[in-house]
């Protein structure tokens, strides 16, 4: 692996390698040391063109764990709002010596067009790009549904688990991301929206479609609810083309102390974050023992040393 920019043409086989190179960087988060000298020497930049708060710092807490040196870029206040493109950051990152580059950007497939446009030596991790894939999020996702719904996890991917994503599909680059790596893994994915939210072309997605969460709760059990943000700033017009009303929204879609109590014993409840809490999700879901919204954010970080180990350090330690 060279670069990390999506999970549509990631392999199973990789899949598996990077949850289970996960899970042994999470076990040495439980050491009083957390840091290891993997990455010592090497240098990982956070190349930032849209806000974030736990991607970024988790790839930064990562990063740190394995010894790299790590250099923030945030577009806010850098030659880019000067209009500099996005070769000219790339070329004067290669002349800093960066072997990685963490990016997250507004326009989908930059990450791309950054490992691919000649103008980079190193790794390029997609941290986001527009609204087409954030992968470690989804590996971070699976990560965490891994561990808490298949025993004894090594090796194993998600067989069997019915996976339910539901809202803003359309803006979501999770929800894509997620799609493609958990049905590789093995699981049935539903998505639950309004036909608004939903992207044309996903004709070929291996996905069940569902236009309420409670029609999504009678069809089948689930194992897993994904709540996604409702993206306002990615719908012009303030979200009024999209649904009628946050009312509504959260009447059809909002996951809420009732629809909790019909989930299984086991099924766990999850959200990228960031929440609107009461639009999306209500406070008693949100913060109901059966949510692991608080552990997603932290396998992030363990997911994301796996990810610039393997890029960085595993062709050599292999
Ligand atoms: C997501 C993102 O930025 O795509 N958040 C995240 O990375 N944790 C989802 C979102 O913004 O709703």
């Amino acid at each position: 692996m060279k670069h990390l920019l999506g999970t549509k043409d990631m392999t199973r086989e990789d899949a598996v390698l990077i949850l289970d190179t996960a899970a042994q960087m999470a076990a040495t988060q439980e050491r009083e040391i957390r840091k290891l000298p993997t990455l010592r020497g090497k240098t990982v930049v956070n190349l930032f063109f849209e806000d974030s708060t736990r991607t970024r710092i988790s790839f930064e807490a990562a990063a740190k764990r394995l010894s790299a040196d790590v250099i923030n870029f945030s577009a806010k206040g850098s030659s880019v709002s000067k209009g500099e493109s996005l070769k000219d950051t790339a070329l004067t990152l290669q002349a800093m010596g960066a072997d990685a580059v963490v990016v997250r950007h507004w326009a989908s497939g930059a990450a791309y067009q950054l490992a691919h446009g000649g103008w980079l030596h190193g790794s390029v991790l997609n941290a986001g790009d527009g609204t087409h894939e954030h992968p470690t999020q989804a590996l971070l996702d699976a990560f965490t549904a891994r561990k808490h719904l298949v025993g004894d996890p090594a090796g194993k991917g998600l067989d069997g688990l019915h996976i339910a994503i539901v809202g803003d599909v359309l803006h979501s680059r999770v929800a894509r991301s997620n799609v493609h790596l958990l049905t590789t893994l093995g699981a049935r994915v539903s998505l639950v929206a309004p036909p608004t939210l939903l992207p044309v072309g996903m004709g070929p997605w291996p996905v069940d479609v569902f236009h309420s969460l409670d029609d999504a709760l009678d069809a089948a059990d689930v194992d897993a609810v994904m709540m996604l943000r409702v993206q306002r700033e990615r719908m012009t017009g303030g979200g009024s083309a999209f649904f009628p009303s946050p009312e509504e929204y959260t009447r059809l879609f909002g996951l809420d102390g009732d629809r909790m109590a019909r989930l299984p014993e086991h099924t766990i409840v999850m959200h990228p974050g960031p929440m609107n809490r009461g639009l999306e999700i209500s406070a008693e879901a949100a913060d109901s023992p059966r949510s692991v919204i608080v552990e997603q954010v932290a396998n992030g970080v363990a997911v994301r040393m796996a990810a610039l180990y393997l890029l960085l350090a595993g062709e050599e330690q292999a």
